[in-house]
């Protein structure tokens, strides 16, 4: 390693995604809705479904390896293994761990983070802080999800929305001008009620019965557990002005403490929840749509896996070049959100 700057570069990414299909039409034969309603509110066409014994760890190790395979890196060089997710099978052993046991990834440290959507880019940075204090550090950083089983089916808002899926990337070192080059990451937890899972029957519930004071919003939208599951319950409009809103200031900040503007980003890749609010965003790039990553259509929302999903894609389907400045940009749960560039 040179004397120069050492960033987090991305050496390999990869993905996974089950193969059921879960269509729109399939939906309108489970809930009262319409591929019509979906498609033009959402963008949504298609999610997959996790299968029989796909837990979100086997999701999660099988984009690992991908990602790993891409880069020439082998398991036992890995130093660092973060998962994020909000569905792993247990909470102890965490993915990370049973990742870490699949792969052969004997020496990393392994742990899980959780900032639903956001949580990808949550831990890209916290992957890059590793690095940039231990350049020797490589590291596989992986969003992975099934909220197949944290949504209730009988819900049209919610049961729509969201599918699975996992993806990976591996980071080392690098002072070629390659990496990360800034980034930022925020939390507002005052207003956590507006999207959450519900507590588990029996658990000691994480949210009081009294909405937070002062914040301004309808708690009245959402439902409490009940007392079956642990199910995802969201007020859309006001998590959707929120992403808005948070995802523009996020992406205008970053640029600005780059000195950037938004064309000199080749490609923005932010969490697909909604098409209304990926075009939204391709405003704060010059307008030009071609410059953000869509797959939302085929895989739905798959939380802290978009982002990841969507970056592996992005880079094996020629949508990036060496050189290019990429934009990542996240907003979910929590609230959370934040975003980082990317020199590829
Ligand atoms: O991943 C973290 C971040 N998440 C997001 O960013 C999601 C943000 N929110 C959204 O994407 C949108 O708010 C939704 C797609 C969830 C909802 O779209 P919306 O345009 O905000 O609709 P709405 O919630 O205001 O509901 C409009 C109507 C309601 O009927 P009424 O009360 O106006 O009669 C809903 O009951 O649409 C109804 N509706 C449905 N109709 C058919 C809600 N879900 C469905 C459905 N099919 N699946």
């Amino acid at each position: 390693m040179g004397n120069n700057l050492v960033r987090a570069a991305i050496c390999g990414t990869g993905s996974y995604l089950p193969e059921n299909r879960l269509n729109n039409s399939d939906l309108e034969e489970m809930v009262e809705t319409s591929d019509d309603w979906i498609s033009s509110r959402t963008g949504i066409r298609s999610r997959r479904i996790a299968g029989a014994g796909e837990i979100t760890s086997v999701l999660a190790t099988r984009a690992a390896r991908n990602a790993l395979d891409a880069s020439g890196i082998a398991a036992d060089e890995i130093g660092l293994i973060i998962v994020a997710t909000i569905t792993a099978s247990s909470a102890m052993p965490s993915c990370a761990c049973r990742v870490q046991r699949d792969i052969g990834a004997g020496n990393a440290v392994a742990f899980d983070i959780g900032a639903a959507c956001s949580g990808f880019v949550f831990a890209l940075d916290m992957a890059e802080k590793y690095i940039r204090a231990n350049p020797a550090i490589k590291a596989l950083v992986i969003g992975a999800e099934t909220l197949s089983n944290r949504v209730d089916w009988n819900d049209r808002n919610t049961c729509v929305l969201f599918g699975d899926g996992a993806g990976a990337c591996v980071l080392a070192g690098a002072d070629d001008g390659r990496g990360i080059l800034a980034g930022r990451l925020y939390s507002d937890g005052s207003l956590g009620e507006l999207l959450h899972l519900t507590p588990l029957a029996g658990s000691n519930p994480y949210l009081g019965d009294s909405p937070p004071a002062g914040a301004g919003v309808d708690f009245s939208l959402l439902g409490r557990g009940n007392g079956e599951g642990s199910y995802i319950k969201m007020a859309g409009r006001e998590v959707f002005k929120n992403a808005v809103r948070a995802m523009e200031e996020v992406v205008e900040k970053v640029l600005a403490d780059l000195g950037l503007s938004g064309d000199d980003i080749a490609l923005l890749i932010p969490h697909q929840a909604n098409i209304r609010i990926l075009e939204n965003l391709a405003g704060r790039l010059g307008g030009d749509p071609g410059k953000i990553y869509i797959n939302v259509d085929k895989y739905g929302n798959t939380s802290a896996a978009s982002i990841a999903i969507a970056l592996d894609e992005a880079a094996r389907g020629g949508r990036i070049k060496e050189g290019d400045l990429v934009m990542l940009c996240a907003f979910g749960g929590g609230f959370t959100w934040g975003a980082q560039v990317i020199r590829w």
